[in-house]
């Protein structure tokens, strides 16, 4: 343990617990950083600094296929506060180390609306603007104001725009670059009385389902958490990082190719050509509810690979290599992985 405040450091520490993979690895150094004005002191420290670096937050979108053989930084800083306030809206920052889904109850519970299709995300608040987080037709960036980091390149705090952060599908100069931003906050823009977001598919439906006929954001919430509950299997039951592979999005021309071929195939508006499902991709090479050991694809999910309890990461990253190479034969689509593999 060393003797800075605000931080713990601890060498050889399991990870088993901070992915949700539920993979049994180990980092050399671990710092938990309560206190982000430690952090340029903690790079500096003799026994770590030339180290390999990366930054952890709860662990649902990576997979480790070996122990990690440097400096891993998990922002475990605190707070949730109101910066400005007119009446219709506020401004909102949040510090890296909140959960997310608590950070969407926070929002609702204040009568603020933005997030509410955001509900049931796992993973920190820090590692949301990684991939600009979306579901349910919303996305992180669409309230975001401001990202508050450290930049590791320049050696100093600084605050980006939501035009500097280069956000698209799954997308930032955050995941771009990894690891040279260590992210410390963000600012949220919230009304309180946005118009709500209800026509992804499912939406409606479940709020019909819940006999709600004038929605507030508090029954879409409840109304995307029912929805996740049913479709995706639980990290806390069966490891799992969500979707394994990102929609693929193709040009049009290619998509109406492709559905010429497959009339069943799903096909979405996205801004730069059509997003087609991955999963339904997956489904139509046989992948569904395949198991080898305890590396698995969920039997609710295509789009989902689980760890049944024993698998390696290894295990995982060989069986995704191998549905997308099926994939890949016979659509002729390239996935590509959603989490980050180490
Ligand atoms: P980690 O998995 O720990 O890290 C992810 C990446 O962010 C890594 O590259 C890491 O280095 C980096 N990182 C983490 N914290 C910081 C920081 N403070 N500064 C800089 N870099 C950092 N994602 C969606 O977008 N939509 C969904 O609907 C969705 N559903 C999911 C459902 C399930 C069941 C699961 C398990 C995952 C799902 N995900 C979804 C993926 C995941 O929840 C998100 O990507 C989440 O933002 C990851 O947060 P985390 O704290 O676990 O980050
Ligand atoms: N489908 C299948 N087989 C399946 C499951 C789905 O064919 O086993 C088809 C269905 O036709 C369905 C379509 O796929 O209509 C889309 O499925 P779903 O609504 O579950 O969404 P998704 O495209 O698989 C995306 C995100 C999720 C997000 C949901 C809801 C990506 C890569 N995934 O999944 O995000 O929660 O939409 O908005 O964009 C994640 O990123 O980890 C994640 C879970």
């Amino acid at each position: 343990m060393s003797k800075l405040t605000g931080v713990s450091l601890s060498p050889n520490a399991p990870l088993d617990r901070r992915n949700t993979f539920r993979v049994s690895v180990r980092a050399a150094w671990l710092a938990e950083i309560r206190d982000a004005t430690a952090i340029p002191e903690v790079l500096a420290l003799t026994r770590v600094k030339n180290l390999p670096f990366m930054v952890l937050g709860e662990g649902s979108n990576v997979l480790f296929t070996r122990d990690f053989d440097g400096l891993m930084f998990a922002m475990t800083n605190r707070g949730i506060e109101i910066l400005e306030d007119d009446g219709r809206s506020a401004r909102v920052r949040a510090q890296a180390g909140e959960d997310w889904h608590g950070l969407v109850r926070w929002s609702l519970a204040q009568g603020l609306c933005g997030l509410e299709n955001l509900s049931l995300i796992p993973g920190t608040v820090g590692a949301a603007p990684i991939q600009n987080i979306g579901a349910y037709g919303a996305e992180l960036s669409e309230t975001l104001e401001t990202v508050e980091a450290y930049d590791r390149e320049a050696g100093k705090f600084m605050r980006l725009n939501r035009e500097q952060c280069g956000f698209s599908y799954r997308q930032s100069v955050f995941k771009q670059q990894p690891d040279r931003w260590i992210i410390t906050a963000i600012e949220s823009r919230l009304r309180r009385n946005a118009p709500l977001k209800l026509d992804y598919a499912g939406v409606r439906e479940e709020l019909a389902a819940m006999n709600v006929s004038a929605p507030t954001a508090k029954d879409v919430s409840k109304a995307v958490c029912r929805l996740r509950r049913r479709k995706l299997p639980d990290p806390a039951v069966i490891g799992n990082a969500g979707s394994f592979f990102k929609n693929p999005v193709v040009l049009s021309g290619q998509a109406d190719e492709l559905r010429a071929a497959h009339p069943d195939l799903p096909i979405f508006k996205a801004p730069d050509g059509k997003k087609l499902s991955a999963a339904w991709l997956i489904e139509q090479c046989g992948w569904k509810g395949f198991r080898e050991g305890d590396a698995a694809v969920s039997d609710k999910h295509a789009l989902v690979l689980v760890n049944h309890g024993r698998a390696t990461g290894g295990q995982i990253w060989s069986l995704a290599q191998r549905i997308r190479d099926s994939v890949r034969e016979k659509f002729g689509i390239r996935l590509e992985p959603e989490p980050r593999i180490l």
